[in-house]
């Protein structure tokens, strides 16, 4: 392989969310030998790596957010045998596997915290973070993220615990030593095994304040300000030390998700960056996610993530996740939805930063809607209607048309979406003109094209008549993408001469007309400029 090429940074990693992903022993849940079968399709489509939401035991009160056992597989999905497997045949297609690691909580059904809670001079006790009543009521006003009080009383020593998210959720207390020992041994586990990397759930909250303040405001929304319960010192302290971990391994990566009231505060997340060399390797920034579709808009938020990068720093970006939702979502008028979905491929697959593709959105899924007894999620149960939780977008991928979208002979786990019968992989790989289609060519673009995975980036303009404008170029090569936003037809009065339009979204369409630039509604190009100097005449 190329010595400059430097997986994390310049491949495309792909989200798998295993339940959903594809099912081998008709139980309607995906699996570890589904995913296995599917490494072709994968590699065919051209990711470099996978990133796997957490596969461990789990009695999936959070869909495995809430692990058991970190050294194991859930018998769900399969058993230690087949992740070997699954290693070893990825990696022979050159594909690597990042593993989802839960560092800020447990399961309440974990060893360790069955012993905590069962006395108060148990050695575990510790682990977890234990108070006692203050005036017969919680320590303090802290909330979960769902505004919910995140401290649970315990009768048998009468003593509250708390959590994070739900109860069945105890947070870890990392001002333990030992704690933070059991964690980084168990990720040494698996590096020894030879995974490729851990995306660091809710990685921020690690550590909470010493003293237990009041957040001064406790409301979910304006708990911006003062809050006592995250972004701790001491995070960026134990990051420091998990990279030294990580480094004494070859080509590690470590993705953090920086979980922020409210979501997107870039300066937060990049701060977890280091000086880009010594804490994360790259940190999940929710403020695309959260951008209105309008080229200013995205031009704004875009510059913001990459000004508040540390110089040494390595930017990402996701368009859809497990936890907000799918991109098609944010479309507004559906009725270019596929278009719109074309466009986004393009700016995620050509900005500076690695892109994170989730499931099924290289086929343009969508958001399901999910009847109230369909209900798998607990968010969802606990909040319907006001919330009806997230399992809309992570119902299983749509393989065919066949029954079940071809992912399952048995009762799904969550339904498919209905429409499976158009949008399905099989339909998409035999369609030149599929959202497929334009992920696939893009993936191939950026193998051949250097500068979409290493090169600088410069903005033409501030996303002016609805078009968004950038090179990307290295000393040997440069190349210019245009993304047209608007519904409109855009003409772009710009020196057209050495231009060659090596991808458009609408490839019928030669976007080079009488020395201007022309883009249809949605359209996206990217043109290659020869280098050639032309002697002066
Ligand atoms: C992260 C996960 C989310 C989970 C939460 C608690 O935000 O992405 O799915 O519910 O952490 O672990
Ligand atoms: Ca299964």
């Amino acid at each position: 392989m190329n010595k400059d090429f430097c997986w994390w940074k310049h491949g495309v990693i792909y989200h798998v969310y295993p339940q959903s992903f594809y099912d081998t022993n008709d139980d309607g849940i995906g699996d570890l030998q589904g995913i296995i079968q599917k490494l072709d399709y994968l590699a065919n489509l051209g990711v470099d790596a996978l990133w796997l939401s957490p596969i461990y035991p789990s009695p999936l009160v959070d869909a495995g957010y809430d692990i058991t056992d970190y050294k194991n597989i859930n018998s769900i999905y399969g058993d230690m045998n087949d992740f070997m497997q699954l290693l070893k045949a990825a990696h022979k297609k050159g594909i690597r596997i990042i593993m989802d690691l839960v560092l800020n909580h447990t399961s309440d059904q974990h060893p360790w915290f069955k012993e905590s809670r069962s006395s108060i001079d148990n050695p575990k006790r510790d682990w977890y973070i234990w108070q006692a009543p203050k005036n017969k009521k919680a320590p303090n006003n802290w909330r979960t993220n769902f505004g919910k009080k995140a401290w649970q009383y315990d009768a048998a020593t009468g003593e509250y615990y708390y959590h994070s998210f739900f109860y069945e959720q105890p947070d870890l207390n990392w001002r333990n030593p030992e704690v933070k020992e059991a964690m980084f041994e168990i990720a040494e586990f698996w590096l020894k095994l030879g995974i490729d990397g851990f995306r660091l759930d809710v990685i921020n909250l690690l550590y909470k304040d010493k003293k237990l303040r009041d957040n001064s405001i406790s409301n979910l929304f304006s708990n911006k300000k003062k809050v006592f319960n995250r972004n701790r010192g001491s995070v960026y302290k134990v990051l420091r030390e998990f990279r030294v971990l990580l480094d004494k391994y070859a080509d590690k990566v470590s993705v953090g998700e920086i979980y922020a009231v409210p979501p997107g505060d870039t300066k937060l997340a990049s701060s977890f960056l280091g000086s880009g060399n010594d804490m994360l390797h790259l940190a999940f920034d929710f403020s695309l996610i959260f951008t209105r579709w309008k080229a200013t808009f995205y031009y704004k938020t875009i510059r913001r993530i990459y000004s508040k990068m540390p110089k040494e720093g390595w930017p990402c970006f996701f368009l859809s996740n497990h936890d907000v939702g799918r991109s098609t979502k944010r479309f507004g008028l559906t009725f270019f939805k596929y278009q719109k979905a074309k466009l986004h491929a393009l700016l995620l697959l050509t900005l500076k930063g690695t892109p994170f593709i989730y499931y099924g959105d290289e086929i343009g899924m969508e958001n399901a809607s999910i009847t109230k007894d369909q209900i798998r999620d607990l968010y969802g149960k606990l909040f319907y209607p006001l919330f009806k939780g997230r399992d809309g977008f992570r119902t299983p991928m749509q393989w065919n048309s066949n029954t079940n979208a071809g992912f399952s002979n048995a009762k799904l786990w969550l339904p498919v979406h209905p429409n499976y019968y158009s949008i399905n992989v099989e339909a998409a790989t035999n369609n030149e003109n599929s959202v497929y289609s334009v992920y696939k060519q893009l993936l191939q673009l950026r193998k051949t094209h250097k500068a979409l995975q290493s090169g600088n980036i410069k903005f033409l303009h501030e996303g002016k008549n609805n078009v968004l404008a950038y090179q990307r170029f290295l000393p040997s090569e440069k190349l210019l993408i245009f993304l047209n936003f608007s519904f409109l037809q855009k003409q772009l009065s710009i020196n057209t001469e050495g231009l060659e339009q090596i991808f458009s979204t609408h490839p019928q369409f030669n976007s080079i007309a009488g020395g201007k630039i022309v883009l249809k509604p949605y359209q996206g190009v990217v043109f290659a400029e020869s280098l050639i100097v032309r002697p002066h005449t």
